[in-house]
């Protein structure tokens, strides 16, 4: 019988915007504070991109980086996938501006939203690319530029997204992070509980959706949170049994960081010490799709990550999506 190809991570790289914005200015500009923020969320500051910067510029960053520590050249590259849902505009995508600042003239390229859920969801197709023999070099990078999504005058949502993006180059044998099992999932029964209502073609923009401040992101905070609570242990879980392993065989789990009090949660469910979840929300907030990636390559670089270890990334977000993948590290 053929073996099924090992797909795993060549290199990694993240880029994380200069200005660090704290806590402490929105108590300037909003009814909140330092003390509710941390307590309620974990986040003690964020990145924001500078207004010239699109999430091609980040993406961008990030990629090249990536490509850098595989030691693999642009024009190797056989496709770019980014996951993002913050995109320079509406069209091209914005993996096609990557692909020009990149070089990546030998690439396919186009985006994937899944907003959180971006990552996960572009990994696991970028593998099943390789898998399939249909490519050989997969650049999967998530670009957010949350910032430009947001209410800044709404304290509900504005003190919870950053900016920021991350990068894998994925390759057949690669040394690390090879894909054992993964599960994706929509629940489209909680669209209105995280959605960005104007905008778009249903409700293009106009004087009136602009007024109603529809083009920014909306959301049911309580009903996201039981979600994210439910969901990141249930998919873990389902994750693990499809490599067949168990919650005792996780070594690590990489957790999209959104809610600081929603992965403790979680981690409690699925029977985890918090030493073997990876967090660093305190700093970076959530970057939507961005998140995993940066988490991860953080994780590596603090020797958190070693050979052999069995590590579960896991997301979710608007769609209401999600998915978790077991990887071999
Ligand atoms: N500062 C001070 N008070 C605030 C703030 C703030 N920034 N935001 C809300 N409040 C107030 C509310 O108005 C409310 O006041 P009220 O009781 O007078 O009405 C009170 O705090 C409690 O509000 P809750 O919504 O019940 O607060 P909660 O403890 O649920 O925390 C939070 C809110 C942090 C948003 C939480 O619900 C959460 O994290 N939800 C999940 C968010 C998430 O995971 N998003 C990820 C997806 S993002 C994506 O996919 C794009």
């Amino acid at each position: 019988m053929k073996r099924a190809k090992r797909v795993g991570i060549a290199g990694m790289g993240c880029y994380l915007p200069e200005r660090v914005m704290t806590n402490k200015e929105f108590e300037e500009r909003l009814d909140t504070s330092d003390q509710w923020i941390r307590s309620r969320t974990g986040i003690r500051e964020r990145r924001i991109a500078a207004p010239e910067q699109a999430a091609s510029d980040l993406g961008v960053i990030a990629g090249r980086r990536a490509l850098e520590n595989a030691g693999v050249a642009a024009s190797e590259v056989d496709m770019i996938i980014v996951a993002t849902s913050s995109p320079d505009m509406v069209f091209p995508a914005t993996a096609c501006l990557i692909q020009h600042s990149l070089g990546a003239a030998n690439a396919a390229a186009c985006d994937l939203n899944a907003v959180c859920t971006g990552f996960q969801y572009a990994y696991v197709v970028g593998a099943q690319m390789i898998a399939a023999g249909q490519a050989g070099k997969v650049l999967v990078i998530a670009a957010e530029k949350f910032s430009s999504l947001l209410d800044w005058e709404d304290r509900s949502t504005a003190v919870l997204m950053g900016d920021g993006a991350g990068a894998v180059l994925l390759t057949e044998d690669a040394p690390r992070g090879e894909l054992l099992a993964c599960t994706l999932g929509t629940d489209s029964s909680g669209i209105e509980n995280l959605w960005i209502p104007g905008g778009g073609s249903a409700r293009p923009t106009t004087h009136e959706t602009v007024d109603q401040r529809l083009h920014y992101m909306k959301m049911n905070g309580q009903e996201i949170y039981k979600f994210g609570v439910r969901i990141i242990g249930a998919s873990v879980t389902e994750a693990l049994a499809r490599a067949g392993l168990k919650e005792s065989d996780l070594d690590m789990l990489i957790p999209h960081q959104a809610n600081l009090r929603i992965i403790q949660s979680a981690a409690k469910r699925l029977n985890l010490s918090m030493e073997k979840v990876m967090i660093n929300i305190e700093r970076y907030s959530n970057t939507s799709a961005a998140s995993l990636p940066i988490a991860m390559l953080e994780a590596e670089q603090g020797g958190r990550l070693q050979p052999g270890m069995i590590v579960a990334l896991v997301a979710f977000g608007a769609g209401l999506t999600w998915g978790a993948s077991i990887l071999r590290w």
